[in-house]
């Protein structure tokens, strides 16, 4: 089984619309004889044969662990982003078992897990997605939330203690005073602080293969290699990076920054999408379907399936 990650520079790169893509180009593409003995065969070794392949769609699942922002619909908290990618996936999930963990306001996960005295953790998050990885599929996807080091919170809920608080507060004015503010005074502070979880976490844990969004807009050159520096740094495979215009007002001298990308990136581009817009050039309505169409087709799966 493939797993692979989307993880993006930013909130609002495009991770849930390339997602999408990305599933409809995996399923799709099975599909049609023309390109299927590449990517089936590879995506399937072990049945070494084409013509099984052939009729056997690939299986794709999709999981959105945590997401904040959230509608109630009947009792349940419904995620845009889940049910987009339940609408393109093929393994029959619900939209809760996308998205297991959910909340309503559109704030940083942590923080909105953190209002209603609860907590995220790689643990839940783990035990969720085997859930996912019992139904077999042949690629599962996985999207995050934000950008690469979006954090769970505490790995406890316990407060910090007295000590460890007036440790905190004496930094501080230590600081602001300008006083002492050594080295080791910061290795003692840092020791008295809770240690935090993040979802790159459960990517190391899980050892999922990263695919960055980068957001094709003013200071992504930074972003993304950050993004892709931190991921290595983790100890994990970025395998592939997608140009995306996620606004409908390109940035300027986009091909000279894709261009810079490609030189600084190691992994191979698999993708450049341009903002698609919401009318054709005639006035006709494009449906975020046909889109995702479009873009589908853009995608080239190889370097995935390797
Ligand atoms: N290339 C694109 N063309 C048109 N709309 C896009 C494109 N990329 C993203 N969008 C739109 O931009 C918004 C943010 O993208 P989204 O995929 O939700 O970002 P993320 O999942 O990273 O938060 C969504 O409305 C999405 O449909
Ligand atoms: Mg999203």
């Amino acid at each position: 089984m493939k797993q692979f990650f989307i993880t993006a520079t930013d909130t609002d790169a495009g991770k849930t619309f390339v997602s999408c893509a990305l599933i409809k180009a995996l399923i799709e593409t099975s599909t049609k004889t023309t390109r299927q003995s590449s990517v089936q065969a590879l995506i399937r070794p072990e049945t070494g044969d084409k013509n099984i392949c052939a009729t056997k769609p690939t299986k794709v699942a999709a999981f959105k662990p945590i997401a904040a922002g959230c509608e109630l619909v009947d009792g349940q908290l419904i995620n845009e982003d889940a049910k987009l990618l339940s609408e393109f996936s093929n393994c029959g999930q619900s939209i809760t078992d996308i998205n297991p963990i959910a909340y309503a306001e559109p704030i940083a996960p942590h923080i909105a897990a953190k209002k209603q005295n609860q907590q995220i953790n790689v643990a839940d998050i783990n035990h969720h997605y085997q859930a996912v990885k019992s139904l077999n599929a042949d690629v599962t996807l996985v999207e995050g939330a934000g950008g690469w080091r979006i954090p769970l919170g505490p790995s406890s809920l316990a407060p910090l203690s007295a000590e460890a608080m007036s440790l905190n507060i004496n930094t501080a004015n230590s600081t602001s005073n300008n006083k002492s503010n050594s080295p080791n005074d910061k290795l003692t502070v840092d020791t008295q602080k809770p240690a935090y979880q993040f979802l790159s976490d459960f990517v190391k844990g899980a050892e999922l293969e990263v695919i960055l969004i980068v957001n094709m807009k003013l200071g992504c050159l930074n972003h993304a290699l950050l993004t892709y520096e931190t991921i290595i740094a983790d100890g994990l495979k970025c395998i592939a990076w997608i140009a995306n215009c996620a606004a409908s007002e390109p940035m300027n001298n986009l091909a000279e920054n894709i261009a810079e990308l490609e030189l600084l990136l190691p992994m191979p581009k698999i993708a450049q999408f341009d903002y698609f817009n919401d009318v054709d050039s005639e006035g006709n309505e494009i449906s975020f379907h046909e889109k995702i169409n479009l873009a589908a087709q853009q995608i080239n799966l190889a370097p995935l399936v390797k």
